[in-house]
C-alpha cells in the first residue's frame, strides 16, 4: 500500500483493562474493547475487541475473556492475541516499506516486570523495532495537560474498568502511588447486586454497565438528574424475563462502599504525599481520568472529601491514550519512558 512513509510509522497504544486504543499521526485510529473470543475446546482465537464483545456469554462454544482484568495479564496468550491485533488492524505493517515501527505502549502499573517483558516482545514480533513504555498515571497526567518534567506535584485519579490508579508526579517521576482493584468493574457488580438484593432480579453485567452508564452517580443529591433507565432482566423467584425503572438516586446508593474506598484512597495517598509536594496539590488539585472520571457527582464528592478542587480531564476515556501518543512525540527527551 506505500500509505505510511518511513518516518511516522510510530504508534501509541493505551492497553486498558476494558479499552484499549492506538493513536496514529496524532489521532485514534482503534478504540475498542480489550476482549478475545476463543473456541472452547480448540483455543482458536475467532474475534478480538468490538466484534468479540457480543459473543460474551451467548454461547457455549466460545469464551470471552478480558485479557488485563484487574490491571494485571490475567490471560498471557489471549493478551498476546488483543497486542499483535490491534497493530493489524492500524495495517500499518502491510506498508512495502522495511519494518521499522516505533511504538509507545502504556501500561497498567500493577504489571509484573515478566509481564512488561512478554507485552515488549509481543510488539517485536508483530513488528515494532524501537519500544518503550509508559506507565498508566504517567500517561494520564500527560493526557490531562500536566506538564510532568515541571518540579511541581500533581495528583491524577485515573478510574479505568480493573483498578483506580492514584498518583502524585512531579519531575517527570512517580513519586506516591496507590493502585486499588475497585473501578468500573467493581461497580458493575455492585449494580448487578444492588438489582438482585432490591428488585429480586437477575441482570447480567452488559445490562449493569448499561444501567451504570445511563444514570450512574456518586452523590445521592444531583442538580442535572438523568432520566430513569429501563432495566431487564430475570425475576429471581419466577424465572421470568421482567423490566423495572431504576433511577440514579438506587445506583449512588449501590456504588457508594465501592466509591468510598476510591476516597481512602485519595487520603491515604495525600497523607504519604511529601509536604512541598502536598503544597502544589493545594494549589493545582486532583485530575482525574478515567471512564469513571464520568460518573455524576464524582468531582463533587471527592473535592467535598478532600476540600481540593478536582478537574476532570478532557475526553477522560481518552486521556491516557493522548498522554501516551504525547509520550511518542517526546520518545527521546522523555527519559522516564521504560526501555
Ligand atoms: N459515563 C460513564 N459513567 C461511568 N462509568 C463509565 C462511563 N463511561 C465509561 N465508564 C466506565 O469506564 C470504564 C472504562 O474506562 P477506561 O478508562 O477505558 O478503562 P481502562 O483504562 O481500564 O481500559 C468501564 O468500566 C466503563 O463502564
Ligand atoms: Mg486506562
Amino acid at each position: 500500500m506505500g500509505l505510511f512513509s518511513f518516518f511516522n510509522r510510530e504508534l501509541a497504544m493505551d492497553l486498558g483493562t476494558a479499552n484499549s486504543i492506538v493513536i496514529y499521526n496524532d489521532q485514534v485510529v482503534i478504540d475498542e474493547p480489550s476482549i478475545v473470543a476463543y473456541n472452547r475446546s480448540t483455543q482458536k482465537v475467532i474475534a478480538v475487541g468490538r466484534e468479540a464483545q457480543p459473543m460474551e456469554g451467548r454461547s457455549a462454544e466460545i469464551e470471552t475473556v478480558r485479557p488485563l482484568r484487574g490491571g494485571v495479564i490475567a490471560h498471557f496468550e489471549m493478551a498476546q492475541h488483543l497486542i499483535r491485533e490491534l497493530i493489524n488492524m492500524t495495517n500499518i505493517n502491510r506498508s512495502f516499506l522495511p519494518p521499522s515501527l516505533r511504538m509507545v505502549i502504556c501500561i497498567p502499573s500493577g504489571i509484573t516486570d515478566v509481564e512488561q517483558k512478554a507485552v515488549r516482545e509481543t510488539a517485536e514480533q508483530a513488528g515494532a523495532k524501537e519500544i518503550r513504555m509508559i506507565h498508566e498515571p504517567m500517561a494520564a497526567a500527560i493526557g490531562a495537560g500536566i506538564d510532568v518534567l515541571q518540579p511541581e506535584g500533581h495528583m491524577v485519579v485515573d478510574i479505568g474498568g480493573g483498578t483506580a490508579e492514584i498518583a502524585v508526579i512531579s519531575l517527570g517521576g512517580i513519586v506516591c502511588n496507590t493502585s486499588i482493584k475497585v473501578a468500573g468493574d467493581e461497580f458493575n457488580d455492585n449494580v448487578v447486586d444492588y438489582m438482585r438484593r432490591q428488585h429480586n432480579m437477575y441482570i447480567a453485567v452488559p445490562t449493569a454497565e448499561h444501567v451504570k452508564i445511563a444514570v450512574g452517580a456518586a452523590v445521592s443529591e444531583l442538580a442535572d438528574p438523568p432520566e430513569d433507565c429501563h432495566t431487564t432482566g430475570r425475576d429471581i423467584l419466577t424465572g421470568l424475563p421482567k423490566a423495572v425503572m431504576v433511577n440514579y438516586k438506587e445506583i449512588a446508593h449501590a456504588l457508594d462502599k465501592s466509591v468510598a474506598r476510591i476516597e481512602q484512597a485519595i487520603l491515604d495517598t495525600l497523607a504519604v504525599t511529601p509536604p512541598e509536594l502536598a503544597s502544589d496539590i493545594y494549589k493545582n488539585g486532583i485530575y482525574l481520568a478515567g471512564g469513571g472520571a464520568l460518573l455524576r457527582g464524582l468531582d463533587q464528592r471527592i473535592s467535598s472529601k478532600t476540600k481540593l478542587e478536582v478537574h476532570i480531564a478532557e475526553d477522560p476515556l481518552r486521556a491516557v491514550a493522548r498522554g501516551t501518543g504525547i509520550a511518542l512525540r517526546n520518545f527521546n527527551k522523555f527519559a522516564f519512558l521504560i526501555r
